[in-house]
């Protein structure tokens, strides 16, 4: 295809913050994005792929302060130092096209000037702004915004906070917002066009303040010094200062914008998909045509966090197990749109199951048999396929076609999964036709020969359409069949390879893992990680609760507390936050008390324990369980300690 001809495809990954190295979740939103482009450019598009880092900001700012660097010597140090975010990628081989900072030149120059541009077209007013502000997020928020009375994006404590500042009017364009946000398709996965628009623009959209002067790690207003430009105007304006809009660093601007997609996580749906169309409508731009939220990779059910020490380190395992099995792990498990649960026990499960068992053996069965029986390559005579050949070849024909719709709609665990139904189908065909036996006679060879080209045609489509998942795997893949090529067209059809291909053996393409084995020293080799990591900064100690009206003392002596025994505790099925108890409270019938207290215990850390259970609540199900109680436990912030008392004292003695 001449390239002139080639559809643009534009892609972008958000723009990452270097404040703390990258871990396996910011990884999984590129590896999708990456396989989208590589998908893309498969199909003959002429793609876009953009990357880069969010630099700026009081929390870069602080973490510099702490690390006794500038704020530039801090992000270079993040970005472009080794295992930092270029690393990174290089790493897990994303094929970005371009890579954007925003401490780069060209970006400041445009962010300078669309700030200019929207103050001078009224968009952006100045004013002073009061109200309740979230560090860690750089955002402002309103009372009725908060959840619980924490900042609603990242769950915790926001401050009172008052500054002059530049407010940007997008309460103007709410009408056009939710129109777009209305629009089928424009925001993936459509579960969160209602979220957007219930939690956001139904409350009615406030004027969002876009500079600040507490810091000032941040592009300047050039026409007000003492203000600099609000990371998140700053940050989106990557998207296009790095194709060259506003500045004469490059210039693709008019040849790719708007972005086709932007992949994002759900956290940051609100920017993309409210404030950012805002902005592009101020500046009357085109609008982004797509933007795809998707769900969060969580740690053995927790979200993934460097003050918790569970963030996976994407070097130990691509070191482990290989870039392309880590790659395919992170989009053949978990349904892209939603959050998904990384475990140690599920990452080797799929490499076993599906590349070692499904994938491998195919592979290395097929070029073994072309070896063993025709020295390592099939001859020009073959016999013409038999009836029972038509379930596979169908399939094998047909795959392109179901692969393709679900890659468009970026369910990239069904695509694979056709692929795996077929590979499991070609295992089968193998089993059926038993190759070996033909072999046994010389006229059967024809026959032969046709199963294994059968085999190998298999092969060929299915390792062709695994290629934006598994790079290297499926090069080597079609280099032991001995395919020539496998360009999209080709994998359509059933029969471009050459008749009489010649394969080369190799080593196993996945291992086997001796799971158990590997488990305990992944484990070990993660929690050896945890423990060296940097010390996490110092939690700042949760408020003191409002104290509660004075009550006179027979209504306290209504509360019957009693002194209870663990027999047994287990995590509620499918429920994140309740375990249920079996309590010894002396009355020799197990208590079942259900308590939501999941987040903070281990089951098996408290069985035997002595705790505090409140006996005469009226019963109440959860979750469809009965709960005759409830344990008392302290609350701070967020954290929850269940009361335990000394284990001499009996269950069954009452407090008072
Ligand atoms: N700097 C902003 C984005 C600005 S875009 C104009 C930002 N940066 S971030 O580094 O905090 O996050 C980058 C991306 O990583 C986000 O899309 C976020 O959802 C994603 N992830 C971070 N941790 C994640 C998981 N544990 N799982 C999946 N993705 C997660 O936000």
């Amino acid at each position: 295809m001449c390239e002139a001809c080639k559809e643009k495809f534009f892609i972008t990954t958000p723009m990452y913050y270097p404040s703390s190295r990258l871990h396996i979740g910011h990884a999984y939103c590129t590896v999708a994005t990456d396989v989208m482009a590589r998908y893309k450019r498969m199909r003959g598009a002429d793609v876009m792929f953009l990357t880069g880092t969010d630099e700026h900001g009081q929390k870069i700012e602080n973490k510099a302060k702490e690390a006794g660097m500038t704020p530039k010597q801090f992000v270079d140090s993040i970005v472009e130092a080794p295992k930092g975010v270029k690393d990174l990628w290089r790493l897990m081989n994303i094929s970005y096209d371009r890579f954007v900072r925003t401490t780069d030149e060209p970006h400041v120059e445009t962010v300078q000037k669309v700030f200019k541009a929207m103050y001078d077209k009224g968009d952006i007013y100045k004013g002073s702004y009061e109200g309740l502000y979230c560090t860690p997020c750089e955002s402002f928020w309103t009372e009725s915004q908060l959840v619980d009375g924490k900042c609603p994006d990242c769950g915790r404590e926001v401050q009172p906070a008052k500054e002059e500042a530049y407010f940007f009017r997008l309460s103007k364009y709410a009408d056009r917002i939710q129109a777009l946000l209305e629009t089928p398709g424009w925001l993936e996965p459509a579960s969160r066009v209602n979220e957007m628009i219930n939690n956001f623009i139904k409350p009615g959209l406030e004027d969002l303040c876009v500079s600040r002067t507490s810091f000032s790690w941040g592009i300047p207003v050039d026409f007000d010094p003492g203000h600099v430009v609000y990371v998140w105007v700053d940050a989106l304006f990557s998207y296009a200062s790095a194709l060259g809009y506003l500045n004469s660093a490059y210039s693709d601007f008019q040849s790719c914008w708007p972005a086709d997609y932007h992949i994002i996580g759900k956290e940051i749906v609100r920017f993309h998909t409210i404030i950012w169309p805002a902005f592009l409508m101020s500046m009357e731009l085109p609008l982004p045509k797509h933007v795809f939220g998707h769900g969060w990779l969580n740690f053995n059910g927790d979200k993934m966090s460097k003050s918790k020490g569970n963030v996976v380190d994407p070097y130990l395992l691509a070191e482990r197990y290989g870039v392309d099995a880590l790659r395919f792990f992170m989009l053949r498990t978990f349904p892209f749109g939603s959050d998904g649960n990384f475990t140690n026990e599920s990452l080797i499960s799929c490499i076993n199951v599906d590349l070692a068992n499904d994938l491998g053996n195919l592979v290395s069965r097929t070029v073994a048999m072309v070896g063993k029986y025709f020295g390592g390559q099939l001859p020009l005579e073959q016999q013409e396929d038999e009836a029972k050949d038509d379930e596979l070849i169908t399939m094998a024909c047909d795959l392109v076609h179901v692969y393709e719709e679900q890659m468009e709609k970026f369910a990239f665990q069904n695509a694979l999964g056709e692929i795996f139904k077929l590979i499991g189908r070609a295992n089968k065909y193998i089993d059926e036709n038993e190759p070996w036996k033909l072999a046994k006679d010389e006229a059967n060879k024809p026959r032969l020969a046709r199963v294994l080209y059968n085999l190998l045609e298999t092969v060929r489509i299915c390792g062709g359409l695994l290629r934006p998942f598994m790079p290297v795997t499926a090069e080597e893949i079609m280099k032991r069949i001995g395919a020539q090529e496998s360009d999209w067209e080709s994998l359509g059809f059933f029969g471009t390879l050459y008749r009489d291909a010649k394969v080369e053996n190799g080593p196993a393409l996945f291992p086997r893992i001796d799971a158990a084995k590997e488990l305990e020293e992944l484990e070990a080799l993660q929690a050896a990680q945890a423990a060296a990591a940097e010390p996490a900064p110092a939690e700042e100690e949760a408020p003191l609760p409002e104290p509660l009206p004075e009550i006179a003392f027979d209504e306290f002596q209504k509360v019957e507390m009693t002194v209870v025994k663990v027999l047994a505790c287990e995590n509620v099925k499918k429920s994140e936050k309740l375990l249920k108890f079996q309590l010894d409270d002396g009355s020799g019938t197990p208590r079942q008390i259900l308590s939501g207290i999941a987040k903070f215990y281990k089951p098996e850390e408290l069985i035997g324990k002595t705790l505090v259970a409140v006996t005469n609540l009226a019963p109440r199900k959860m979750m469809g369980q009965l709960s005759c109680g409830m344990l008392l436990s302290a609350e701070r912030g967020d954290k929850l300690h269940l009361l335990m008392l000394d284990d001499a004292v009996p269950a069954g003695s009452r407090l008072c």
